[in-house]
């Protein structure tokens, strides 16, 4: 019975999802899911290198008191700086301190991060320059370096045989926590390896850099990713948790259509949620659309 509801639930959110079973079965929790993200994980783990999911670096953020955001070329090409913005307001109302860390040369064209920042209404006073911001990063609690990679690769001042030795970096591996957001293990233009990766401090959350900004939004709402579905908390009945997993065994408590304009589908469900490493009955109602 708790197998066949599981299946009927499964099937339901596939078809609010517009995604094949097999899709959200094999698909990860967290963060938008797919082979790709999988297959990083793996190349990843066999260098040796974390991998973290959305959840893992907003639980870090929401507590931090500064975290300082690092644009490269990967955001430009994912054009992640509204969701920035979003996720930097959503910081600040928590009260964290939120900054942006310009290299002169992140991206592929000078002043290219200034004008997608500038362009999303970040304020010019949270951006700065890598010579004003690189002593603040040893006092920092998280990095989340948005598709840069060569502007923060330690290889630049320590390994004389790479191509960008030489070349000033932000110092971005000073701090408690990094989190590194890209698509695969591929390296940054110069085509070098990123020693930033293999150090203990230092996470990649693998996916196109606006879909992961997007699933911190929805997490820092309160909601949270499930493979391509975004998961809004309707009813949080006052409880904290200390994350939430999906169980077959869990059936809808409603499904239907939120806005006849736009005939948009819904699941509404309660999730399992756990505190304290235990289950807890009394959660939130979440939809799924
Ligand atoms: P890069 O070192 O080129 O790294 C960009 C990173 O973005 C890559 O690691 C890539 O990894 C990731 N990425 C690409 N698309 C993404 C997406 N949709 N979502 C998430 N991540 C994505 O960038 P940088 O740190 O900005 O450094 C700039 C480089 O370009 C320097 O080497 C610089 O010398 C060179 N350059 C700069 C200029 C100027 S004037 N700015 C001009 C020419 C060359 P994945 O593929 O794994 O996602």
């Amino acid at each position: 019975l708790v197998g066949f509801s599981g299946a009927i639930l499964s099937y339901i959110m596939c078809k609010a999802m517009n995604r094949s079973i097999i899709n959200v079965i094999f698909g990860g929790f967290g963060s938008e899911s797919g082979g790709g993200e999988d297959s990083a994980g793996a190349a990843a783990a066999e260098k040796g290198v974390k991998s973290a999911s959305v959840e893992d670096a907003v639980y870090w953020m929401e507590d931090a008191n500064r975290v300082i955001i690092v644009p490269g070329y990967g955001m430009a090409v994912a054009q992640a700086q509204h969701a920035l913005k979003e996720m930097m307001e959503l910081l600040e109302a928590r009260d964290v301190e939120v900054k942006f860390a310009v290299h002169p040369v992140a991206g592929r064209m000078p002043g290219h991060m200034n004008v997608l920042l500038a362009e999303a209404d970040i304020p010019y006073d949270h951006v700065l320059e890598m010579d004003e911001i690189n002593p603040e990063f040893a006092s920092t609690d998280v990095v989340l370096v948005v598709g840069a990679n060569d502007v923060v690769n330690p290889a630049a001042r320590t390994d004389q045989s790479s191509p960008i030795y030489g070349m000033p970096i932000l110092d971005a591996g000073k701090a408690k926590n990094i989190y590194f957001l890209k698509r695969s293990m591929k390296p940054g233009y110069s085509g070098v390896d990123n020693l930033l990766f293999y150090q203990d401090n230092c996470s990649l959350v693998f996916g196109d850099a606006k879909d992961t900004i997007e699933g911190m939004v929805t997490s820092l709402k309160g909601g949270f990713t499930y493979g391509s579905m975004t998961l809004e908390t309707v009813d949080k009945n006052g409880v904290e948790y200390d994350h939430i997993s999906y169980d077959s065994s869990v059936s809808p408590i409603e499904v239907g259509t939120s806005n006849p304009a736009t005939a948009q589908e819904y699941v509404a469900f309660k999730f399992v949620l756990y505190r304290d490493g235990k289950t807890t009955s009394a959660g939130p109602t979440f939809k799924g659309y």
